[in-house]
C-alpha cells in the first residue's frame, strides 16, 4: 500500500514537473491555448494541493514538530537552496567571461532564468522571517536577550563579510575523469591560508588519501556538508606551508 509520504512525494513530483514544463513554454509561446493550460493548472492543481496541506496535513505535522522536531529546519532547507543558487550564479558568471559568441545567448538566458529564481526564493524567504519569527520575537523576548542577539548577529555579519567567501567548486555536472584534474588544478592556483568549496555528489575520499599522498601537510581538509545527497568540503593551501 502507498504511504501517505509517498503519495505526498509523488504527488509534488507531478506537480514540479507540470509546473517546470508551463514555466519554460509559456514565455516564448504565444499560444493562448498554453496560457490557458498553464493557468487552469494553476488553479485546477497547485491551489487545491495547497489548500488540502493547510486544511489537514499541517496541524498533523505542527504537532509532530512540537514534539519530535526543528521548526526552524524547513528555514535552514531555504538557506541550503539560497547558497546553492549563489554557487551556481557564480559558476555561470564565471562561464560567461570566457564564452564563445555561440555560448554566450544560451549562458546569458540560463543566468536571467538563476537569478529570477534566487529572487523567488529570498522574496519567500524573508516574508517568512518577518511574518512568523519577528512578532514573536518582539512580543515574547526578553529585551536583553533582543540585544545580546542583535550585536552577536552584527558581529557574525561583519566578521564574514571582512573575510571574502572561499569561491566554490562545483563538481557534480563535471565528467568523473576530469574531476580530479580540476580540483588539483584550483589546490595549485591557491596562496598559503586561501581554500575554496568542493561541492560534490559523494564522499570524495579517494581524493582525500590521493591529496596525502601527494600534498601531505601541505593542505587542509574541513568538511562542511557530508551528505546524504551533497558533500561540502573546504579544501584549503595550509598557512604554514
Ligand atoms: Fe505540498
Ligand atoms: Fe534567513
Amino acid at each position: 500500500m502507498t504511504t501517505l509520504s509517498e503519495a505526498i512525494r509523488k504527488h509534488h513530483l507531478s506537480l514540479g514537473k507540470t509546473l517546470q514544463a508551463h514555466a519554460r513554454g509559456v514565455g516564448g509561446s504565444e499560444s493562448q491555448r498554453e496560457r490557458d493550460a498553464f493557468v487552469a493548472f494553476l488553479k485546477g492543481d497547485l491551489l487545491p494541493h495547497a489548500h488540502s496541506e493547510e486544511k489537514y496535513l499541517y496541524s498533523a505535522v505542527d504537532n509532530l514538530v512540537r514534539e519530535h522536531g526543528r521548526p526552524t529546519a524547513t528555514m535552514s532547507v531555504d538557506h541550503e537552496f539560497i547558497a546553492d543558487y549563489v554557487a551556481r550564479i557564480e559558476r555561470t558568471a564565471c562561464e560567461l567571461g570566457s564564452a564563445t559568441d555561440g555560448d554566450r545567448a544560451r549562458l546569458l538566458g540560463q543566468l536571467r532564468d538563476l537569478a529570477l529564481r534566487l529572487d523567488a526564493i529570498v522574496e519567500l524567504h524573508l516574508a517568512k522571517e518577518e511574518r512568523v519569527y519577528l512578532p514573536l520575537i518582539e512580543e515574547h523576548l526578553d529585551p536583553t536577550r533582543q540585544r545580546q542577539l542583535l550585536e552577536a548577529i552584527h558581529e557574525s555579519y561583519e566578521e564574514e563579510r571582512k573575510a571574502p567567501a572561499d569561491a566554490a567548486l562545483d563538481v557534480r555536472e563535471i565528467a568523473p575523469r576530469e574531476r580530479h584534474r580540476l580540483i588539483f588544478d584550483a589546490f595549485g592556483a591557491l596562496k598559503p591560508g586561501e581554500g575554496f568549496v568542493l561541492i560534490n555528489d559523494h564522499d570524495p575520499k579517494p581524493l582525500y588519501y590521493q591529496f596525502q599522498a601527494e600534498h601531505g601537510g601541505e593542505f587542509v581538509w574541513d568538511y562542511l556538508e557530508q551528505g546524504p545527497e551533497v558533500w561540502r568540503v573546504r579544501i584549503g593551501r595550509s598557512a604554514a606551508a
